[in-house]
């Protein structure tokens, strides 16, 4: 088995569904929100990796539109430790020079959070290092019904037409517009679904699948992942 990375043959988008922090904490006894704050940490840790390794777009999804059902309490504390993460750490991101970018409609985040995590977009969107993408209250599928309608509404204008309707259209007008797409989307916690992310951008992503919860994955899994990544034939649909 190979046990070291290529540095030349990196995935320039790694993608991650930071999965099992309610589980993380369930088998501490914990409530479920020392998961959260675990995988805050994580993240951390994750996001510092990715930059030292040279990758160009990392995204992780931290709130999905499904999430509002989950008990009020646990949304307000996540929705207060994105604050909390933004304040004890954007000036380390932007000192490192990652660029923030949200993908996903900030509108209905309580203001609070919704101004931290704009604040973080603006100070950051010259910045030239590791592009993070945050999902934030994103759905692949209402990203995609938002791009139809607004395909719709530019063709009947008369500012498309209907030949100009290709791939790459469709694709500027997701929230990843002018991203390459994942070359690699993780899951952590044993889960094996896309459940609603990125499922345009992802089409000829390489599927990594761990079973560690997210608060116990850590570079070293990283690693382990993007090798397994080195190891698949990539085709995109064409013979080799
Ligand atoms: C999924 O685990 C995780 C989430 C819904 C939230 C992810 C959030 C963080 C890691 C916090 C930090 C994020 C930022 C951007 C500061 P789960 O709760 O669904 O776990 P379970 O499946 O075990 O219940």
């Amino acid at each position: 088995m190979k046990s070291e990375i290529d540095s030349e043959r990196l995935p320039k988008h790694i993608a991650i569904i930071m999965d099992g922090n309610g589980r993380w904490a369930n088998k501490r006894a914990l409530p479920r929100v020392f998961g959260h704050k675990a995988g805050m940490e994580t993240l951390k840790e994750i996001l510092r990796k990715c930059s030292d390794l040279g990758i160009e777009i990392l995204t992780v999804y931290a709130f999905s539109t499904e999430n509002w059902n989950r008990p009020t309490d646990e949304v307000s504390y996540l929705m207060n430790l994105l604050i909390e993460y933004m304040r004890k750490e954007l000036n380390e991101l932007n000192k490192n020079n990652v660029k923030v970018k949200i993908l996903g409609d900030l509108s209905p985040l309580p203001k609070g959070t919704r101004e931290e995590v704009e604040k973080a977009v603006s100070l950051t969107e010259n910045n030239a290092g590791i592009q993070f993408n945050i999902a934030l209250n994103y759905g692949s599928r209402a990203e995609i019904i938002n791009a139809c309608k607004e395909i719709a509404e530019d063709y009947k204008e008369g500012k498309i037409t209907k030949e100009q309707i290709t791939d790459d259209l469709i694709s500027s007008y997701l929230f990843t517009s002018g991203d390459v797409e994942p070359d690699l989307i993780i899951r952590t916690s044993g889960e094996k679904r896309l459940s609603n992310f990125l499922l345009w951008q992802g089409a000829y992503s390489e599927l990594v699948f761990v079973d560690e919860m997210w608060p116990d994955f850590n570079s070293k899994h990283l690693e382990k992942a993007i090798i397994e990544f080195q190891k698949r034939d990539r085709r995109f649909g064409l013979v080799k």
